[in-house]
C-alpha cells in the first residue's frame, strides 16, 4: 500500500479536492489517500461547500472528509506528502526531524510537471472562479501523480 498525504493551510479548500481527485484517479486497494491542514481552525468540519461543489460538478464526491490538522506522525504515516504553496512547505519542513522525513515532502505542482514551479493559490477568500482554476490545477497534477504511482507497484 502507497500512502499519500495532501496537505493544504485550512484543509477545507484544497486539499480535500487533492484527495477526492487522486482517489477518483487510482486504485484504492493499492494506494491510501488522506489529507490535512497545517492549520487546525476548522479540525472535525467539512470541505468548504465550494470545493464540495466544484468536485460533485465533476462527479467526485468529497463531503464524507473532515477537517484533520498535519501531525509530526504523519511523516511516519505517509510515503508522499504533497503540499499546494511554498508557505505550506516551509510549514510542513519546519515539523520534520530526519532527512528521510523531508525527502517525503514535494510541491504538488513540481511533480514531474517540468517548467511549473508553481503554487495551488489559496481560493478561500476568492469567488467560484478560483475554485474552478484550483480543480483544473489539482486535476492535471493528480492526473500525473496517478500515472507515477501506477509505475511504481
Ligand atoms: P485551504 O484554504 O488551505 O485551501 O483549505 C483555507 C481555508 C481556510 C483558511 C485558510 C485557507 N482559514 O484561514 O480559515
Amino acid at each position: 500500500m502507497i500512502r499519500v498525504l495532501m496537505v493544504c493551510l485550512g484543509n477545507i479548500c484544497r486539499s480535500p479536492l487533492a484527495e477526492g481527485i487522486l482517489k477518483s484517479k487510482v486504485d484504492e486497494t493499492r494506494v491510501f489517500v488522506d489529507s490535512a491542514g497545517t492549520g487546525g481552525w476548522h479540525v472535525g468540519e467539512l470541505p468548504d461547500a465550494r470545493s464540495i461543489q466544484i468536485a460533485r460538478q465533476n462527479h467526485i464526491d468529497i463531503s464524507d472528509q473532515r477537517c484533520r490538522k498535519f501531525k509530526v506522525h504523519d511523516f511516519d504515516d505517509f510515503d508522499l506528502i504533497y503540499v499546494m504553496d511554498a508557505s505550506n512547505l516551509s510549514d510542513v519542513l519546519s515539523l520534520a526531524k530526519t532527512e528521510m522525513h523531508r525527502n517525503k515532502v514535494k510541491m504538488i505542482l513540481n511533480d514531474d510537471m517540468e517548467g511549473y514551479a508553481m503554487e495551488v493559490p489559496d481560493p478561500y477568500y476568492g469567488g467560484d472562479r478560483g475554485f474552478e482554476n484550483v480543480f483544473a490545477l489539482l486535476d492535471e497534477a493528480c492526473e500525473h501523480i496517478a500515472k507515477s504511482l501506477s509505475h511504481e507497484a
